[in-house]
């Protein structure tokens, strides 16, 4: 077995034994140990949420503020937890986001992600056109100092999209949590101190 199967196995296997949906939850929680995001406090939006391991995340770490997902699939649902279904591509969708928020949030999370057709121009393509749907998101509803976590497709257009997300924040950094798999294209950047136009 490769040590890259190894370490999906590992967190598969992890997930399962501490009651999280998905593998991915184990990224959120890396990035958030670096990064410290969730607070006790924080409104937490987040964005493609199914099957909803972020979410079960943001709930235990945020046990105050209030914790919104949205997702095109239907999500079980978690307890504390708003599940919206709908399209990001949607306005109706947004709307119904920023109505059900009533206010400001502190975290915009995004781990949007397309179904992959396997080619991989067309895969990063679609992928930073939903991340800058959710970078549009999240000036929309974050409030002053807010931070945003966006899963991004590494390729050509990725330059562009860190530009244009380091007119809206003070910090913008890539990186890549131990619970991503090596050989995946995905990366996270992790958004810090937004401000409205730089
Ligand atoms: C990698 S999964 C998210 C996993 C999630 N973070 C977790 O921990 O369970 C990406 C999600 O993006 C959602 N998605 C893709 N396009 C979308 C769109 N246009 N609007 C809303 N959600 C979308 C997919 O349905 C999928 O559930």
């Amino acid at each position: 077995m490769k040590l890259t199967d190894a370490k999906r196995d590992y967190f598969r296997k992890l997930s399962k034994e501490e009651g999280y949906r998905s593998r991915s939850a184990y990224k959120l929680a890396q990035l958030d140990k670096s990064y410290h995001i969730l607070k006790a406090k924080s409104n937490v939006v987040d964005i493609g949420c199914a099957p909803g391991g972020w979410l079960q995340i943001a709930r235990r770490a945020t046990s105050r503020g209030k914790v919104i997902g949205v997702d095109i699939l239907n999500v079980a649902p978690i307890e504390g937890v708003t599940i919206l279904k709908g399209d990001i591509e949607d306005t109706h969708t947004i709307n119904l986001l920023i109505q059900t928020l009533n206010g400001k949030a502190d975290t915009l999370l995004s781990d949007v992600s397309p179904t992959v057709s396997g080619i991989w121009n067309v895969d990063h393509a679609k992928q930073i056109s939903l991340s800058e749907k959710s970078l549009t998101i999240a000036t929309k509803v974050l409030v002053r100092g807010g931070n945003a976590i966006l899963k991004v497709f590494e390729g050509e257009l990725l330059k562009e999209f860190r530009k244009e997300t380091e007119k809206h924040f003070s910090r913008v950094l890539l990186t890549k949590p131990l619970a991503s798999r090596q050989q995946s294209s995905e990366l996270y950047m992790v958004c810090l101190g937004f401000e409205y136009n730089r």
